[in-house]
């Protein structure tokens, strides 16, 4: 860590996958929620298995993306699971297998969870949610700093406008892009609204995940503002497959680097509508 202290930015690049590169596993991050619990062998638990069944079978064929009620017999279980924009239908698969497998074992008896991965999302409540932008957001950040984060955040919130303003008007409401800051450095960013928001709503939630840049990650290298409806992440590494550039973009931007592996990030913080801390902490 002393390093940091002698290193330009682009050293510290270096530095930080070579310091990180041992996560390898799929990564989770979870918010177990719902003020009650079901209980084993529950008429809730069943049909919460059978949603997890169908969205497991469905979203990888429905393009990345369903939203369903568990039948029509009370008590009605709703679900939501996407991959990400950039995902491919085997990782997509890949990631729903993992996803629903691990649910209860990572919420065991939960009534209302949120899981982010890097390749999916999935979520359910026993209250029905599609359709509307749910408040309960995750924060991760790294450790590292922008040498300059005074004109690192303007770069970083000018991509960010360019990409949600892409996002609202692409099918499966997702952007990703990069842009150079001081010369050298990429600032590589990607965002997403789940496809249950119509592009207003996903404009809004979009707006609000960017208006927490500066409580998540301010002046930070790398950042994600994970949220049930939408979620942002930026990083100064490559970590996503480029989508083709935008019409009005130049086409002689020089080529991202293939992705690499993720870094963990740094830390951690759970906010969620009723508690504006539930926890914080600092992951080495
Ligand atoms: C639900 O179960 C979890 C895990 O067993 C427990 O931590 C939590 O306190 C329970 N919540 C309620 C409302 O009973
Ligand atoms: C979800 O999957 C079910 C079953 O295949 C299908 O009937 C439904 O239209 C899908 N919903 C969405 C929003 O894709
Ligand atoms: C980054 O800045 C924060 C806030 O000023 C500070 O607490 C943290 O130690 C810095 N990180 C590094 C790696 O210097
Ligand atoms: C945002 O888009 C505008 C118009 O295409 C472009 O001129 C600008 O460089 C972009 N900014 C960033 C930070 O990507
Ligand atoms: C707190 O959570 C409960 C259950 O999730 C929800 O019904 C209630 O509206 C929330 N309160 C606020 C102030 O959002």
């Amino acid at each position: 860590m002393r390093l940091i202290v002698f290193t330009t930015l682009l050293p510290l690049s270096l530095l930080q996958f070579t310091l990180l590169l041992h996560i390898a596993e799929a990564e989770v991050y979870e918010l177990c929620l719902g003020s009650t619990n079901y209980t084993a062998g529950s008429r809730y638990e069943e049909n919460l298995n059978s949603l997890l069944q169908s969205l497991k079978a469905d979203v990888p064929i429905s393009r990345g993306f369903n939203a369903t009620a568990s039948g029509t017999s009370s008590p009605r279980v709703y679900g939501l699971a996407q991959c990400r924009g950039d995902t491919t239908t085997a990782k997509c698969r890949d990631c729903m297998y993992t996803s629903t497998t691990d649910a209860q074992q990572l919420c065991p008896n939960r009534k209302e969870a949120i899981f982010w991965y890097d390749d999916c999302l999935l979520r359910y409540s026993d209250s029905d949610f599609i359709g509307s932008i749910t408040q309960n957001r995750l924060y991760l950040w790294n450790i590292y700093n922008a040498t300059d984060p005074e004109s690192f955040n303007k770069e970083l919130a000018g991509l960010m406008r360019n990409l949600s303003s892409r996002a609202i008007s692409d099918a499966l409401l997702y952007a990703s892009g990069n842009t150079v800051y001081d010369n050298f450095v990429t600032i590589h960013g990607l965002l997403q609204c789940t496809r249950d928001l119509d592009a207003t709503e996903c404009r809004r939630c979009l707006e609000g995940a960017i208006g927490d840049i500066p409580s998540c990650c301010d002046g930070r290298v790398g950042g994600r503002v994970l949220g049930g409806s939408c979620f942002l992440r930026y990083e100064t590494y490559s970590f996503f497959t480029p989508s083709p550039p935008p019409p009005q973009a130049t086409p002689n931007l020089p080529l991202p680097p293939p992705p690499s592996e993720d870094p963990r990030p740094a830390g951690k913080k759970i906010l969620s509508v009723n508690m504006s801390l539930l926890d914080s902490l600092v992951i080495s």
